[in-house]
């Protein structure tokens, strides 16, 4: 079957990295008890991806990989799944005993026609939602989702600062803050992407380090040294930043003063548990939310989907889909 690899890794030219290939289909007779092989129809990409291809947190012996930690798909018998893309650790289907991760990195990806995970990492996939739209929520979204509900225990009318507007984490933040009541202000380097913000529901959009017209609540941080001392100067005192990613690394100063001196929470937070899975799909249904979609490429065009999301233009999802399948 046809896969997008990361056939070796390279820092400095990520996209150079990945090859399609043809790779042995998931055999059930090779799996662990319990575990389904998902048809996939949709895969989103992530930064995770460009991650991997750079060489972080994927080693050289776990090579060649499969990529992808999103997908949406169907069961053998028939059912629409979307995947949920955590593996082992509490509750997650494989026993205490194995360490987690997240599809690609121990086990191939979804970046493939086909992949293989736990029984119980399947979720219903609602008609309402589109394969791609599906596709979209196990790992941006989910993060998105639990930085604000679960971690920050955000409620309606409370204000939150998303730092960065075109990554996948942080246009779901403003999307899913807006629908819950919550007043946002999102930072964007690029006047497009503030644009965006403000048709996504946010309420105010400026530039990265600008001050803010008041302290938030929260703050939801996946940029990191860029937005770093920002985020720890808009938060109010007793407010919480929620950091779940550092794409501009994580080299500022911690600001460890201004913490104590206003009791700040710093918590971190990655993916989410099965049951955020669940209560993020019932919330795009009961509310009608639909994932930010940038663009959708076939799976045999998942060098440019890669590229797209490494050329750092995207605002939302970069999405593969597997022809004649969406
Ligand atoms: N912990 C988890 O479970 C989890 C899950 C998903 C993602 N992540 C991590 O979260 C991070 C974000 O991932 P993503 O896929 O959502 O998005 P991404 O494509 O990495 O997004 C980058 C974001 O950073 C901003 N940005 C980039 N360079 C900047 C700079 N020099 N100054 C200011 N802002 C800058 C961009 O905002 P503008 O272009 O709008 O300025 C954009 O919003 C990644 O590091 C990823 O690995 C973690």
């Amino acid at each position: 079957m046809l896969a997008a690899v990361a056939a070796r890794t390279d820092a400095q030219h990520p996209v150079g990295a990945l090859e399609l290939q043809q790779v042995p289909r998931p055999r059930v007779a090779d799996l662990p008890a319990h575990w389904t092989v998902v048809d996939v129809h949709a895969a989103a990409l992530n930064h995770h991806d460009l991650w991997a291809l750079r060489g972080v947190g994927l080693g050289q012996d776990q090579l060649p990989m499969v990529l992808g930690c999103d997908a949406a798909g169907t069961t053998p018998d028939g059912r629409e799944v979307v995947v949920h893309g955590v593996i082992g650790g509490e509750g997650h289907g494989v026993g205490p005993q194995e360490r987690r991760s997240i599809l690609s990195e121990r086990y191939p990806g979804t970046l493939a026609e086909q992949v293989a995970v736990p029984t119980w990492n399947l979720v219903p996939k609602p008609a309402e939602l589109t394969f791609v739209e599906a596709a979209c929520l196990p790992t941006a979204w989910l993060t998105a989702y639990r930085m604000l509900f679960t971690s920050a225990r955000l409620s309606p009318g409370d204000r939150v600062l998303v730092q960065g507007v075109g990554g996948g984490v942080a246009s779901a933040a403003i999307t899913l803050a807006a629908a819950a009541g919550l007043e946002v202000v999102a930072t964007s380097r690029d006047a497009t992407k503030r644009a965006r913000a403000l048709q996504m529901g946010a309420g105010h959009a400026v530039e990265p380090g600008q001050r803010l017209p008041f302290r938030v609540d929260a703050v939801i941080e996946t940029v990191g040294a860029a937005t770093w001392d920002h985020s720890m100067r808009s938060v109010r005192p007793g407010g919480v930043v929620v950091v779940a990613g550092a794409t501009t690394g994580d080299a500022a100063p911690m600001g460890l003063q201004r913490l104590f001196f206003t009791e700040v929470t710093v918590m971190g937070a990655t993916m989410g548990s099965r049951a955020d899975l669940e209560a993020l799909v019932r919330m795009c249904v009961t509310t009608g939310l639909r994932p930010v979609v940038d663009s959708t490429f076939d799976l045999a065009d998942a060098p440019q989907a890669m590229a797209r999301l490494a050329s750092g233009e995207h605002v939302g999802k970069v999405v593969c889909t597997v022809p004649h399948r969406t």
